[in-house]
């Protein structure tokens, strides 16, 4: 026995050491994520006296000897403390601290970066207003500002999905017919991973998203780069395949929204310059262009592009075009 405190500290430097990583809500990365972990470690904290107590009486209870009974005013006090006073009490403890901390995520700071996301089956279309010009459209990944608020606008083209990036703040449905939106803040330049956190058909659990913060100069330059039309714009409107199988549904221009068609495909401008395919399904190589364009069907099976038959040839020239970067 003497071993044995030694080996609660062990399980639980074992069970903390999954507290960081890319998807953790207790490796905070901005205000709102922060006072969502306090609110963790403070149920953790209540949750373990709590315990604590009840394994202490029960092993009050057990010691006791045959025949000795609690008085009947015993009774009712342990009734009225453990019923009544005791859940009341870390209820509204919970609440004091937990709604100011929800409703700090619904109030928009004064110089709030503006970003409008739509969720899909299954993708997240991303836009930034642009002052009088159209907004820019990508998808999947969302470029903000490091250290500035942001306002996030969420809705959906379909179904409900459920926006959530773990360590940077809360999670929000995006719900047909409704914005939502939320606030958040990354302290400092990095990528925060995040996933659709409501099982909105079969590829729910590849519907990620991530959130990209900068540092000023480096998000204008992003900005630019994603205000320019697809490098080879002109040669794939003028490419038979792209025109048949791609057009109806993806658009090059960046000013050009997914809009809320139930059909509609990410927008392409941006395309080169993102770090993953299929909503961070796979990292953007050529050669994993070429696969998802062929398979995209097997890899992500019921997305709504359509299967195409082509030649090695056909689908060669569409990656190379497709893959074109920005020099
Ligand atoms: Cu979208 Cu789950």
């Amino acid at each position: 026995m003497r071993s044995a405190p030694g080996a609660m500290a062990l399980m639980a430097v074992a069970g903390l050491s999954g507290c960081s990583g890319a998807l953790s809500t207790l490796d905070p990365a901005g205000p709102a994520a922060q006072s969502i972990a306090m609110v963790w470690w403070w149920m953790l904290g209540i949750a373990t006296l709590v315990l604590a107590g009840v394994l202490i009486l029960a092993g009050l209870a057990f010691r006791r000897r045959d025949g000795q009974r609690l008085s009947r005013r015993g009774a009712w006090r342990m009734i009225v403390l453990g019923g009544v006073v005791l859940p009341t009490g870390a209820i509204v403890a919970l609440l004091t601290y937990g709604l100011p901390a929800g409703q700090s995520m619904r109030v928009a700071g004064t110089d709030a970066y503006v970003v409008n996301v739509r969720a899909h089956q299954w993708w997240w279309e991303v836009s930034y207003p642009d002052g009088d010009q159209a907004p820019l459209s990508s998808a999947s990944e969302i470029h903000i500002p490091a250290g500035r608020p942001v306002t996030l606008n969420i809705t959906t083209a379909d179904v409900i999905h459920s926006f959530w990036i773990p360590r940077l703040g809360g999670k929000i449905d995006a719900i047909p017919g409704r914005t939502n939106s939320l606030h958040l803040q990354a302290d400092v330049p990095g990528q925060y991973a995040g996933v659709c956190a409501e099982f909105c058909g079969a590829q729910h659990a590849r519907m990620r998203v991530s959130v990209i913060a900068h540092a000023p100069q480096e998000l204008a330059r992003q900005r630019d780069q994603l205000a320019q039309a697809h490098p080879a714009q002109a040669r794939l409107m003028q490419n038979a395949d792209f025109a048949r199988q791609c057009l109806a549904c993806h658009a090059l221009d960046p000013r050009q929204s997914a809009g809320s068609a139930p059909q509609a495909g990410p927008n392409l401008a941006g395309l080169p310059q993102r770090a993953t395919l299929g909503s961070g399904l796979l990292p953007n190589t050529p050669e994993n262009l070429n696969m998802w364009l062929r398979e995209h069907q097997r890899l992500k099976p019921g997305n709504l592009m359509p299967h195409s038959e082509l030649s090695p040839a056909q689908w060669d020239a569409l990656t190379a075009l497709l893959g074109e970067r920005h020099d």
